[in-house]
C-alpha cells in the first residue's frame, strides 16, 4: 500500500477549548484512510523579530519541520476583529524567512474555520487567502468551510457534534488529497 498523505492542521488559536481546534480535530476523524492528519499548535512560536533572522528556535525549528514534512497543509483559523489572529500571522512570518528559505511556496493548502457569529470566519479567512498567496501556497479555492453560529454545533469537550457541518468537513479533506495529488501530477 502507498504511504498515506500527510496534511498538517494549524490552528490559529491558542485556546484550550478552541472551536478550531476542534474542526481540526473533526477533519481528523474523518479523514480517508488514504490520508493522515497531524495538528500543529502555536504556542511554541515566539514574536517574530528579524534580528533573529538564521537564529535556531526549538518551537520555530519543530514547527518548520513540521510544515516540511507535510503533503499539505489545512488551516482552520477564528476570526479576531474581522482578520486572523496575530498568533497565526506571526506563524506564517516565521515559517517564510529568512529572506530565500520561505517554506511556504509551492505547498498546497486550505482554509477552514468556525465562529460563534453569522459569518463562519469569511472575513478572516478573506485575509489569510491573501497572506497564503504573498507566501506562494497553491490555496483550493472550494469547497468553503464556514463554521457559522459554531457553539450550537460542538459539544462541552470540543468535539464537532453537527453531522451536516461534519460531512462537510469530510469532503472538503478530501477535496484537499485530490488537490495535492492533482498538483503533484503537474494536471
Ligand atoms: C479579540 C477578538 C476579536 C474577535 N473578533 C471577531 C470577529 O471579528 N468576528 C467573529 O465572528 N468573531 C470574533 N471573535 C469571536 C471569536 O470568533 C471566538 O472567540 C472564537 O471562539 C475564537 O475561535 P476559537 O474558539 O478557535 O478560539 C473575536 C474574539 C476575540 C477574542
Amino acid at each position: 500500500m502507498s504511504q498515506p498523505l500527510v496534511i498538517l492542521g494549524i490552528a490559529g488559536s491558542l485556546r484550550r477549548q478552541s472551536l478550531n481546534l476542534g474542526l481540526l480535530q473533526a477533519a481528523q476523524e474523518l479523514a480517508p484512510a488514504s490520508v493522515r492528519i497531524e495538528i500543529a499548535t502555536l504556542h511554541d512560536i515566539p514574536p517574530y523579530n528579524a534580528d533573529d533572522d538564521g537564529k535556531s528556535h526549538a518551537g520555530v525549528d519543530a514547527f518548520k519541520q513540521r510544515i516540511l514534512a507535510a503533503d499539505a497543509v489545512l488551516f482552520a483559523t477564528p476570526e479576531y476583529n474581522h482578520s486572523i489572529p496575530g498568533v497565526l500571522k506571526n506563524a506564517i512570518d516565521h515559517a517564510s524567512r529568512p529572506s530565500g528559505a520561505n517554506i511556504w511556496a509551492g505547498k498546497p493548502a486550505a482554509v477552514m474555520g468556525a465562529s460563534p457569529g453569522q459569518f463562519g470566519t469569511a472575513r478572516s479567512q478573506y485575509e489569510l487567502r491573501k497572506v497564503l498567496a504573498a507566501v506562494g501556497m497553491l490555496v483550493m479555492s472550494a469547497p468553503e468551510v464556514l463554521v457559522t453560529l459554531a457553539q450550537g454545533k460542538f459539544d462541552d469537550q470540543g468535539k464537532l457534534t453537527d453531522e451536516k457541518t461534519r460531512a462537510h468537513v469530510g469532503k472538503a479533506v478530501q477535496a484537499l488529497a485530490d488537490w495535492t495529488l492533482r498538483l503533484r501530477a503537474g494536471a
